[in-house]
């Protein structure tokens, strides 16, 4: 697609040049800001689906170059950055650990809550000495926040020294947009506010060799009142079995133990084909006959949970018993003003549903406290359904509005203190159940997945169960990459100590 086709699809885009002198002159006459409103428009037309290549003309353009990219945010985040890393390196870039070898650094941002973004503002303020030292290094800003006219707008009045921002559907134009830089040496913009196709056949630099993330669809069309994400992230696209399968299969033979469905909404996974009637079950039960000795997936919403999938989970093997399952509240009418599409009773039944049909499955959640006039009764909604579904663990927010949510414009009468209150009598809850949980390990025998050296002392290597609990343990380092079996001889609130018992499991 050209530029021209671009703006008459409605897709906004600039990738022109800034002058710092006169920059509102310039802001007015020629940039385009992504725009939120625009996001939000579902098109009715269909996803292309069209294969990544990279230009001749852009071999070998980074050649004697290194990049650095640091990830804010979730597992998608962390999945593009490998895709990026992947055409950094088919371009012929190197990649670094340090900020000051690195001849291009991409901050891959998140906007889900105002202190990742506040992260990333405090991040380019320091990295601001580094571009006065090296005045030809490439710093760029990508990801959610880059999706944000507010941030862009900032980052052109407060930043100008940064030299590129590309949004999240902008990831495949990297090679076209890097070397616009060079050529310009002025700030290249290029954000399109609705989503793009789907782009298959990216290279990845896939970090590890034992855990793997495989994406089966873009975006999100929840609208939660209070989220940015199908904003910044665009339409909900499918992407085909027909790539994911054999993706999962290659991942297979090069000797990954786990994989991780991704997506923001992967319940919704298939609901945009046209063609056929295929959803995550389906998906989920063609993957498990795949020679790999685990899948997870992540995240899920209740609303599109459907009984096909917990029917296919139910099979076992190499489908994990852990389903995270954000709750977000446990009041019906705090739901309601989210924009759940579901209440109370409707999730707790999915839970009985998903109990009884895998009485050992794990659940974890996410909640969000202090949303906009919550009430103290249905924050004591939220503990008792908390109490009541006996979570693994949680993910807990303080709510943060988002510029341009719906939940954004609610008046709100919370104060700050209660909403902290709130957090930490749900943190203690949490910390509870998860201890109480955790001590029924003690003299138990769980298969560990292993994947390396412990983050405190190297003599202990750590893992994770089936179930998503962390395990430290000593054993010899070659068990590294196997799943292997560990008496627990200590439980603690958040994590498991134990010994390595026999050899380890042969997989594959
Ligand atoms: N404020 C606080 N938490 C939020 N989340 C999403 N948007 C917001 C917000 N505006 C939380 C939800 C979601 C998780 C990824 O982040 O709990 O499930
Ligand atoms: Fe955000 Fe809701 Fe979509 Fe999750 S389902 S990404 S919370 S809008």
């Amino acid at each position: 697609m050209n530029e021209e086709q671009r703006k008459a699809s409605g897709q906004v885009s600039s990738s022109d040049k800034k002058s710092e002198k006169d920059y509102s002159k310039y802001f007015e006459a020629v940039y385009i800001p992504p725009s939120l409103k625009d996001a939000k428009k579902r098109g009715k037309e269909e996803v292309e689906y069209n294969q990544f290549q990279i230009d001749e003309q852009f071999q070998g353009l980074g050649n004697g170059r290194k990049f650095y990219i640091r990830t804010y945010g979730c597992q998608m985040n962390e999945h593009d950055t490998e895709v990026m890393a992947g055409i950094f390196m088919a371009l012929g870039y190197e990649p670094t650990n340090s900020t000051e070898d690195a001849n291009v650094i991409l901050l891959n941002t998140c906007a889900i809550r105002e202190n990742a973004e506040n992260k990333v503002f405090g991040e380019l303020g320091h990295l601001k000495a580094l571009k006065r030292e090296k005045p030809d290094l490439i710093l760029g800003v990508c990801g959610c926040m880059s999706q944000e006219e507010s941030v862009v707008n900032r980052i052109l009045k407060k930043h100008p020294f940064v030299d590129l921002i590309f949004g999240t559907h902008n990831i495949h134009r990297l090679p076209e947009l890097l070397s616009e830089c060079y050529l310009s040496k002025e700030m290249v913009i290029e954000v399109w506010s609705k989503e793009g196709d789907v782009i298959e056949n990216l290279p990845r630099a896939r970090q590890g060799k034992i855990k793997g993330w495989v994406n089966i669809m873009y975006g999100c069309d929840k609208f939660c009142t209070y989220c940015i994400v199908p904003y910044t992230r665009g339409k909900e696209r499918s992407r085909r079995p027909d790539e994911i399968i054999p993706e999962v299969r290659r991942l297979a033979a090069e000797g990954y133990k786990e994989i991780t469905l991704l997506g923001q909404n992967v319940n919704a996974y298939g609901k945009d084909f046209e063609d056929m009637e295929y959803g995550l079950g389906h998906l989920m039960d063609e993957l498990r006959k795949i020679d790999i000795p685990r899948i997870r997936f992540t995240t899920s919403h209740p609303r599109d949970f459907d009984d096909h999938l917990i029917e296919v989970l139910a099979k076992g093997g190499n489908l994990l018993d852990h389903i995270h399952l954000p709750v977000q509240s446990g009041s019906s009418s705090v739901l309601k003003l989210m924009a759940r599409k579901y209440d109370r009773e409707r999730y707790l039944d999915l839970v009985r549903k998903i109990k009884e049909a895998m009485p050992n499955a794990s659940l974890t959640t996410d909640i969000i406290v202090g949303f906009p006039n919550e009430t103290d009764e249905q924050f004591e909604e939220t503990l008792s359904l908390y109490r009541e579904v006996e979570f693994d663990a949680a993910y807990t927010f303080i709510y943060s509005p988002r510029e341009g949510t719906p939940a954004a414009k609610m008046k709100d009468n919370v104060p700050m203190r209660v909403k902290k209150e709130r957090l930490q009598r749900l943190n203690a809850l949490v910390n509870e159940i998860s201890a109480k949980k955790m001590k029924e390990y003690e003299g138990q025998t769980v298969e560990v997945l292993v994947e390396g050296e412990s983050k405190n002392n190297p003599e202990i290597l750590a893992g994770y169960t089936s179930k998503s609990k962390l395990v430290n343990f000593k054993a010899p380092k070659e068990a590294i990459g196997n799943i292997v079996k560990v008496k627990i001889t200590q439980a603690k609130t958040w994590s498991l100590d134990g010994e390595m018992v026999g050899e380890a499991i042969e997989v594959n």
